[in-house]
């Protein structure tokens, strides 16, 4: 599986040990920004590794930010992506089971490592529900074909 990261600088910390977290695994992990001691937007790094999620360069993306909204907020402007803040290990399940979320989005300020692992690990693991579901994601793509150019 292919990742792209990205954060700001209130996210930064989180994604590093997120980072070294997934380094290991069988994952290929691309990190667009924002670097160290950077005081940055989170729309722009967030916009940089959603792109690259749209054009099919990454299956999922997981971005950082303060409290994982403001990533959300941008990656959902892009067509075909489904972002979901999410802050425990429930609500990272559901997001992939009933959402089919392929991109998460985590807060730095809310999280720690340790949850944040956890949150992650199920995220990957778990597959989507399809069925009913799938209906749903149907009609999120319907929106998107009428809404967005
Ligand atoms: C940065 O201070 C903070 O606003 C940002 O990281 C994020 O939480 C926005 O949603």
């Amino acid at each position: 599986m292919k990742i792209v990261l990205a954060s700001d600088h209130a996210g930064y910390e989180l994604k590093m040990g997120i980072e070294d977290f997934l380094t290991g695994q069988d994952i290929e992990v691309l990190d667009v920004g924002c670097g160290p001691s950077e005081a940055i937007d989170y729309v722009d790094y967030g916009a940089k590794a959603a792109q690259r999620l749209v054009r099919g360069e990454h299956d999922r993306a997981i971005l950082f930010c303060g409290t994982g909204m403001g990533m959300a907020i941008v990656a959902n402007k892009f067509k075909g992506v489904r972002a979901t803040p999410c802050w425990n290990v429930y609500t990272a399940e559901m997001s992939r089971k009933h959402n089919d979320a392929n991109c998460l989005t985590l807060g730095g300020r809310v999280l720690s490592l340790e949850e944040a692992k956890a949150i992650v690990a199920t995220w990957l693991a778990t597959a989507f529900d399809g069925g009913r579901h799938g209906r749903r994601v149907d009609k999120i793509r319907l929106l998107e074909n009428e809404n967005f150019k």
